[in-house]
Formats: structure tokens, sequence, C-alpha cells
């Protein structure tokens, strides 16, 4: 089974508007007619930028995504500060990462909560990039696999299995976040494989081969070849190389 490769930029809390446009602009200006046959693109800037960002790339009429990096799963309402799946709906974002680790961390997002995001997202037809990894206590302790694929199984709770297919998960080991510190290609596939595993016991094996699985964790373009060279990781979700064109469009022509 081949699948298309996904990069995807997290840029999380950066860039103001102006340079958010500069930077959409400066990865527009390099696109390449090869890309959308190798690579699915997503940008996914902060929710004041997604707009600038997107009318950038419909501009210049190139296949680059937007993405958002966290929405809220009801509809609309006294929910102050958060953000709906109509809203992102109509800046036209095709994706949407939902249960990062530092949401998780940070912001008390669980399990339960990405399950309902997802659930949201998928009703409003918009992909989410279901994110997972343990942390270094974890791994310490021996427990990475079970503790991610629990993760997954939570995530995946009561979505069927045709809605699946259209969801994107990422593996991200907390330890290498923003860190330097890549897992090795054999510590990602080893995760990525389980990954893929749990969702052959969920929905099948057809399925499973058919969905995307992403290693995220200090991806850059030293280190990419070998990472996306593993059987089940099938592209990025990448953080601080994602902030400059220059390694941004070095990861994506690794996909080439
Ligand atoms: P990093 O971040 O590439 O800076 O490690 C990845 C992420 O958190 O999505």
């Amino acid at each position: 089974m081949t699948r298309k490769k996904m990069m995807a930029g997290n840029w999380k809390m950066n860039k103001t508007i102006g340079e958010a446009v500069a930077l959409a602009q400066d990865i527009s200006n390099q696109y390449d007619d090869r890309w959308p046959d190798a690579c699915d693109v997503v940008v996914c800037p902060p929710f004041v930028d997604l707009k600038p960002a997107k009318t950038v790339f419909e501009f210049d009429r190139v296949e680059i995504s937007v993405g958002a990096q966290n929405v809220h799963w009801e509809e609309s309402g006294a929910y102050t500060g958060e953000i709906s799946v109509p809203m992102l709906k109509e800046i036209g974002c095709a994706y949407c990462i939902i249960g990062h680790s530092e949401r998780r961390g940070y912001f008390g997002e669980t399990n339960e909560d990405v399950n309902k995001k997802a659930k949201a997202l998928i009703a409003g037809q918009i992909k989410p990039i279901i994110c997972v990894g343990e942390s270094l206590a974890v791994r310490d302790e021996g427990t990475t696999l079970e503790f991610v694929c629990a993760q997954v199984r939570a995530a995946f709770a009561g979505i069927d299995a045709g809605l699946a297919k259209e969801c994107v998960v990422a593996y991200e080991p907390i330890w290498a976040i923003g860190t330097g510190r890549t897992a090795t290609p054999e510590q990602a596939q080893e995760v990525c494989q389980a990954i893929r595993a749990t969702l052959a016991e969920m929905y099948g094996t057809d399925i499973a081969d058919a969905m995307r699985v992403l290693y995220g964790g200090s991806m850059n373009p030293g280190n990419v070849k070998l990472l996306i060279a593993q059987p089940d990781i099938d592209g990025g979700l990448i953080g601080g190389a994602a902030l400059k064109a220059e390694s941004f469009v070095q990861l994506i022509e690794a996909c080439l």
C-alpha cells in the first residue's frame, strides 16, 4: 500500500498576521508542481493567521492546505475564548491538530476531549490530525506502546471505520518535541507500527493501511529522510523547522 506523504507545519504560538503572510508567501514562492503528487502540504498557524495564510495560497493557486491547532467540539455558545468547527470550515481549513502534548500538558486536554473534538471535526468534514505520544517517564518505564495505543483507542472511540479513514495520527514523543532530541528511526517506526496495528484491530487492515501516521519531534532536513523511509511513517508534524520556509521546503522536497 502506498500512502501519499504529508508534511504539516505546526507553527504553535508564533507569527503575527504580517509575519504569517510573509512566511506563507515565502513557502508559496518555492512551490513546485511536483509537490501535490508526492506530498500533502499543510500549514497550521495560529487562528488569527488562518485566513491570511489561506488567502496567500488561494491567490497563488498552490495546493497547500491550512489547518488549525485546536477546536472546540460545540458548534457555538457560551465558551469564551473558543473556536468552533463551523468557524474553521468557513475559513477553508482542511485539517485541525488535536490532542497536541502541549495542549494536554498545559491546558488539561484529556483523551475524552480529543475524542469529542475528533467527532466534531469529522462531522464538519475537517480532517483531524490526532497527536499521541509518551513522556520520558513512560518511555523509561517501558510502557510506551501500551500508553500510546491506549491514547489511539480513546481518540477513536465510537468513530466508525468510514470516518476514521479521514483522520491522520501524529506520533510525537514528548521528550523529542522542541528538544533537538529526535527519536531514532527505529524507535519512531516501532511506535508508528504499533499505532497502525491498533487501528487495524479497530478497523481492519485495509483501513489501517490507508491511514497516514506521521512522526513529530525535532524532525529537520538532516533526519527527515531516514524517518520517512520507515514503512509506517508517512510524513511529519513539524514545529521548529516549519517556522522557516527554507527548512520546511526541504522537508517537503525530501518526499519527492
Ligand atoms: P518540533 O515540534 O518539531 O519543534 O519538535 C513538533 C510538534 O510539537 O508538533
